[in-house]
C-alpha cells in the first residue's frame, strides 16, 4: 500500500511538473517570437531572486507575460487530461441525466481546447491570458474539494525553473529528434527532449517594467491584439 501510495506521489509530483517544464521549452523553442516576446519581460526581472521574495518575484503580477506562458502551454499540454468524480444523486450536465452512483471522468484536454465561439484555440497564443479573451474553462489543476495539493508548488517550481534556464541560457533544439509528444502517463516528446544550450551574451537585471501585453517590436504578430 504505501509502495503504491508513493509511486502514485512520484507522478503527483514529479512527472507532472516535468512534463510541464519539457512541453514549456518545447513550445517556446517552436515559437521563437513568442520566445522573444517572454525573454524581453523575463530581462527586466532579477535572478537570483531576492531570498525573501523568491516566492512572488515571479508571479502573474510581476511576471505576466511569464505567468500567461505557463498558462497557455498547461491549456495546450495539460500534465494530467483528467480526473474523476462520482456522483452522489443524480445529475443533468449538459442535459444529459446522470444517475447517482455513477464515476464522471472530467476531460481537462478537451475543456482546454473548447471555447464560447470562433477563438482559435489550437494556436499557441499566450497573449490570449493577457486580454482576458480565452473563454476555455482552464483545468490543470483540477478544481473544487479534491484540487491539486501540490498547485502552489509546482506553479513555483515551473516559474523558478523556466526563468532560471531562459534568463541564463540561449537553448537550441538539436536537428533530427523525434518531437512527437507521448502523451501517456503526461505529454512530453517520445525520446525525451534535446537541447544545445549556451550561455547568453548580455547579463541582465532589473530593467523597466513592460506593458505586458504592448505590441512590441520583437514579436510583432505575437503580440498583436486578440481579434477574439
Ligand atoms: C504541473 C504540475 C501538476 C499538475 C498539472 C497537477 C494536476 C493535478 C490534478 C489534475 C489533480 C486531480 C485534481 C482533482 O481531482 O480535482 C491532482 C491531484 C493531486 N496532486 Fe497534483 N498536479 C501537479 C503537481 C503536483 C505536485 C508537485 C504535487 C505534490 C508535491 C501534487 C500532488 C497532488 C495530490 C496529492 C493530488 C490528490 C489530491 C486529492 O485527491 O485530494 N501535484 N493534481
Amino acid at each position: 500500500m504505501a509502495k503504491i501510495f508513493r509511486g502514485a506521489l512520484l507522478f503527483a509530483g514529479y512527472e507532472t511538473t516535468a512534463s510541464s517544464l519539457s512541453c514549456l521549452l518545447l513550445t517556446l523553442l517552436q515559437h521563437p517570437a513568442e520566445l522573444a516576446w517572454l525573454q524581453q519581460e523575463l530581462d527586466g526581472l532579477p535572478w537570483p531572486p531576492a531570498q525573501a521574495e523568491a516566492v512572488t518575484a515571479y508571479d502573474a503580477s510581476r511576471a505576466p507575460r511569464l505567468d500567461a506562458v505557463v498558462k497557455e502551454v498547461m491549456r495546450l499540454t495539460p500534465p494530467v487530461g483528467g480526473f474523476f468524480r462520482r456522483t452522489r444523486k443524480p445529475l443533468a450536465l449538459a442535459n444529459v441525466l446522470v444517475p447517482a452512483d455513477q464515476v464522471v471522468q472530467v476531460s481537462i484536454t478537451a475543456s482546454h481546447r473548447q471555447g464560447s465561439g470562433n477563438e482559435d484555440l489550437e494556436v499557441f497564443r499566450p497573449q490570449r491570458h493577457l486580454s482576458g479573451t480565452c473563454t476555455a474553462t482552464l483545468l490543470p489543476f483540477g478544481g473544487g474539494e479534491r484540487v491539486c495539493l501540490g498547485k502552489a508548488l509546482a506553479e513555483l517550481e515551473i516559474r523558478l525553473l523556466a526563468v532560471g534556464l531562459l534568463k541564463q541560457l540561449t537553448l537550441a533544439l538539436e536537428p533530427d529528434q523525434d518531437l512527437t509528444l507521448r502523451v501517456i502517463p503526461s505529454p512530453s516528446p517520445k525520446d525525451g527532449l534535446l537541447v544545445r544550450p549556451h550561455k547568453r551574451a548580455t547579463v541582465v537585471g532589473k530593467g523597466a517594467a513592460l506593458d505586458a501585453a504592448a505590441p512590441d517590436a520583437a514579436a510583432p504578430d505575437a503580440a498583436a491584439p486578440d481579434s477574439d
